[in-house]
């Protein structure tokens, strides 16, 4: 039987690292959506077009062809034939996907990648609404979460570790704000599946939270 596990949950609480460890313990690809989002916002903003109007943002949908590949087990997006994974973690591109993602033409276009990949593969995916919409079939269905101020805190120590200057309330009002336009947006918005399990990481080790979920599947 295939295995398909959604891993879904706010920004920061561990998901994409959970999300490899499983994949690895069960020989399935890990797939990163939230990286879909970001290459899409990263070619709406080299577009220069306003997203707010509707015919301009479906025409450049249209045209954006986004994919992955998988090198040495790590997922690699590519926009237009261009590998983009090292530019898609600025802020200007992490705020433009936070926006971009609540648009209907970039959703629609981006789950039918998601459910593509799936169907050809075992995967464990994470992103927002995995287990609600993506992949409802997904077993188990897991939503990771922590309390803000423990996800500023991780962000923090990553920034903080690559000698980057950063301020704690910052990132941590920044969280809250992405948090509300995930949790808020028309459609697909970040919410826990009826059927998903709740697991929050706030005092849990890395390797705690990876027992657990491998308990459970
Ligand atoms: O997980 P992340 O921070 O890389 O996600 C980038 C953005 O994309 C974030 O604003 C949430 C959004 N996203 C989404 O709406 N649905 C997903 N399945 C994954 C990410």
């Amino acid at each position: 039987m295939a295995t398909v596990i959604a891993i879904d949950g706010p920004a920061g609480a561990g998901k994409s690292t959970i999300a490899k460890l499983v994949a690895k313990e069960l020989n399935a690809i890990y797939i990163d959506t939230g990286a879909m989002y970001r290459a899409m916002a990263l070619y709406l903003l080299r577009s220069h077009i306003d997203i707010e109007d509707e015919k301009a943002l479906m025409e450049c949908v249209a045209s954006a062809d986004i994919s992955i590949r998988f090198v040495d087990g790590e997922q690699q997006v590519w926009l237009n034939g261009e590998n983009v994974n090292g530019l898609i973690r600025t802020e200007e591109v992490s705020s433009m996907a936070s926006v971009s993602s609540a648009k209907g033409a970039v959703r629609v276009k981006l789950v039918e990648l998601q459910r593509k990949l799936a169907e050809d593969h075992d995967v464990v995916m994470d992103g927002r609404d995995i287990g609600t919409h993506v992949l409802p079939g997904a077993k188990p269905k897991i939503f990771l979460t922590a309390d803000s101020r423990v996800r500023a805190k991780r962000r923090y120590d990553e920034l903080t570790a690559r000698g980057e200057a950063c301020d704690l309330d910052t990132i941590e009002k920044d969280i809250i704000e992405r948090d509300e336009r995930d949790k808020n947006r028309e459609i697909s918005p970040l919410r826990q599946a009826e059927d998903a399990i709740l697991v929050d990481t706030s005092d849990m080790t890395i390797e705690q939270v990876k027992e657990k979920i491998i308990s459970l599947i």
